[in-house]
C-alpha cells in the first residue's frame, strides 16, 4: 500500500494520466487523488469528479480536508483562475504558477513584453487595438495575428495577404470573437517547431527532454487545429546539452524577469520555439503548464523521481541540486499517437464502445482523456481526444512502429488518428 505524501492532481486528460503514472513510479509511494480525473485514471488512483479544479475555494478546502502535501495543476484554466494563489495563501505547496505568472499564457501581449524585457529571441511585433493600426504595422506577408487571450488554440491566424489580415483583424477587434481588446501582429518565422519544457522553482529553470507535437487533425499538417494529435521525444539534434543551452537563453531569463517583477514562478514554463535551419531560434509563445500531448511522450522517459522534483519546485531555489546534477532519462525514444473520436475537432461523438485496451504489448502505455464507463461496464468515448498511445523504442522508428501497432489494436467507431506522427524523426 502507498503510504507516502498525499498528492492532489488537478485535471482529467491524458496529460494528467501521464503525470499520475509518473508520480506513482516515485519511491516515496505517494497517495494520489485526481480531480476530476477520467475513466482510465479512476482505474489506478482515487478520483473526485465533483471537485471543480477551477474553483480556488473548493480546491483549498478539499486539499486541507484531505491533508494534501502537494497539489499538481495540469491545465492552465485553474492557474488563470487563481488556484495556485489560493493554495499558497493557505500554506499548501502547489506545483503551478499564480495568476500573475499564468498571464504569460493568458495574454500574448504580456508574454511578448516579458520576452522583450528579458532579452529572449522572438519575432518582431506590435500590439494594436484597431484594424487600421494593425494593417499599418504589417511589413510583409505572411504575417501572424494573435488574439490576446486564451482562445483554445483558435486565436492565431497566419494571414497570406492584406485581405486575410483585414478579415482577421476585424474578426478579433470589431466582432470581438474571443472577447479580446487587443491583438499581437508579429513577424512570421520559418523553421521547425520545438517544445521545450522546464521545471521552475522561482529561481532556477531545469529543462526536460525536448519534444515535438502535431496540432493539425490530418496527415501532412493539414486541416484545422486540435488539442494535439501526437508527439515524440527527444527531437533529433536537441539532446540534453542543446536543451540546456536553449533553456539558459530562454527560460532562465524569463524566470529572472518575472522574479524582478515580484512574480515567483513555480511550475512548468513551456516554450514553443521555431528552430531556423541556420540554428537560430525564436520563441513563439509560452505556456505555464505541462504540454498535452508532449507530456505523454516525455514523462515515460524520465528516470528521476518526478514527485521529488515537483516538491522541490514549490520551494524557492529548491531545484538547484537537481539542476547541478541534471535529470536522468531513458535513452530510448518515445512516440505518442492520439486517438480522437468521430467529428473531432468540430465536435466529438460520445458513447462509442472502445475495444482492444486489454492485452496490449507491455511496452505500450495507454493514457485516457475523453473516456467514460457505460452502464454495462465497457469503456466508451466521451470527448474529442479519447486516448494517447505511447511506446518506447531504441530509436524513433522503433518507437513509432510500436506505438502504431498498439494504436491499431484499439478500435471504436469513427476513430481518427494521424499516420505520420514522428515520421520526420525517423
Ligand atoms: N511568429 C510565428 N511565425 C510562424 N508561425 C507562428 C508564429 N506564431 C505562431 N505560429 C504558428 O501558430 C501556432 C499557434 O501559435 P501559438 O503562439 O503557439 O498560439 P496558441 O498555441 O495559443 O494557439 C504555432 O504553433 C505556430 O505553428
Ligand atoms: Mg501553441
Amino acid at each position: 500500500m502507498a503510504s507516502g505524501p498525499i498528492v492532489l492532481v488537478l485535471g482529467g486528460g491524458a496529460r494528467e494520466h501521464a503525470i499520475v503514472r509518473a508520480l506513482e513510479r516515485s519511491p516515496q509511494r505517494p497517495r494520489i487523488v485526481c480531480a476530476p480525473g477520467n475513466a482510465g485514471i479512476a482505474r489506478e488512483v482515487g478520483v473526485v469528479t465533483s471537485l471543480d479544479p477551477c474553483d480556488p475555494e473548493a480546491v483549498c478546502a478539499f486539499a486541507r480536508e484531505h491533508r494534501a502535501e502537494l497539489v499538481v495543476v495540469g491545465p492552465e484554466a485553474p492557474l488563470v483562475a487563481g488556484v495556485a494563489d489560493a493554495l499558497s495563501a493557505a500554506g499548501i505547496p502547489c506545483f503551478g504558477p499564480g495568476r500573475e505568472g499564468a498571464r504569460l499564457e493568458g495574454s500574448k501581449a504580456f508574454c511578448k513584453e516579458v520576452m522583450l524585457a528579458a532579452g529572449v529571441p522572438t519575432a518582431a511585433y506590435s500590439v494594436v487595438t484597431e484594424p487600421e493600426a494593425g494593417l499599418a504595422a504589417i511589413e510583409r506577408y505572411p504575417v501572424v495575428i494573435k488574439a490576446d487571450g486564451l482562445a483554445a488554440g483558435k486565436g492565431v491566424i497566419i494571414a497570406a495577404d492584406e485581405t486575410q489580415a483585414r478579415a482577421a483583424l476585424e474578426d478579433l477587434l470589431v466582432a470581438h470573437r474571443f472577447g479580446t481588446e487587443q491583438v499581437v501582429v508579429e513577424e512570421h518565422l520559418q523553421g521547425e517547431e520545438l517544445s521545450l519544457l522546464a521545471l521552475c522553482d522561482g529561481e532556477t529553470a531545469l529543462p526536460l527532454a525536448s519534444a515535438q507535437d502535431y496540432k493539425r487533425i490530418f496527415d501532412g499538417d493539414e486541416g484545422p487545429n486540435t488539442g494535439g494529435m501526437g508527439s515524440y521525444s527527444p527531437v533529433p539534434g536537441v539532446g540534453d546539452e542543446r536543451a540546456r543551452a536553449i533553456c539558459a537563453a530562454v527560460h532562465q531569463p524569463v524566470l529572472e524577469e518575472l522574479a524582478r517583477r515580484g512574480i515567483p514562478f513555480h511550475g512548468v514554463l513551456y516554450a514553443g520555439l521555431m528552430m531556423a535551419p541556420d540554428g537560430g531560434f525564436g520563441v513563439l509563445e509560452f505556456n505555464v503548464r505541462f504540454g498535452d500531448p508532449e507530456t505523454q511522450a516525455i514523462l515515460p522517459r524520465l528516470r528521476s523521481d518526478l514527485l521529488a522534483l515537483l516538491q522541490s519546485a514549490t520551494q524557492p531555489g529548491g531545484l538547484a541540486d537537481a539542476a547541478a546534477h541534471g535529470l536522468e532519462w531513458d535513452p530510448r525514444s518515445a512516440v505518442t499517437v492520439v486517438l480522437a473520436s468521430a467529428g473531432y475537432p468540430e465536435s466529438s461523438r460520445s458513447g462509442d464502445r472502445i475495444s482492444g485496451l486489454d492485452g496490449l504489448d507491455g511496452q505500450v502505455e495507454v493514457t485516457h482523456a475523453g473516456t467514460a464507463d457505460d452502464d454495462s461496464g465497457s469503456i466508451v468515448t466521451a470527448g474529442g481526444r479519447v486516448l494517447s498511445v505511447t511506446a518506447l523504442g531504441t530509436d524513433a522508428a522503433a518507437a513509432r512502429a510500436a506505438a502504431y501497432a498498439g494504436a491499431e489494436r484499439i478500435e471504436f467507431d469513427g476513430r481518427q488518428m494521424r499516420s505520420d506522427i514522428a515520421l520526420r524523426a525517423t
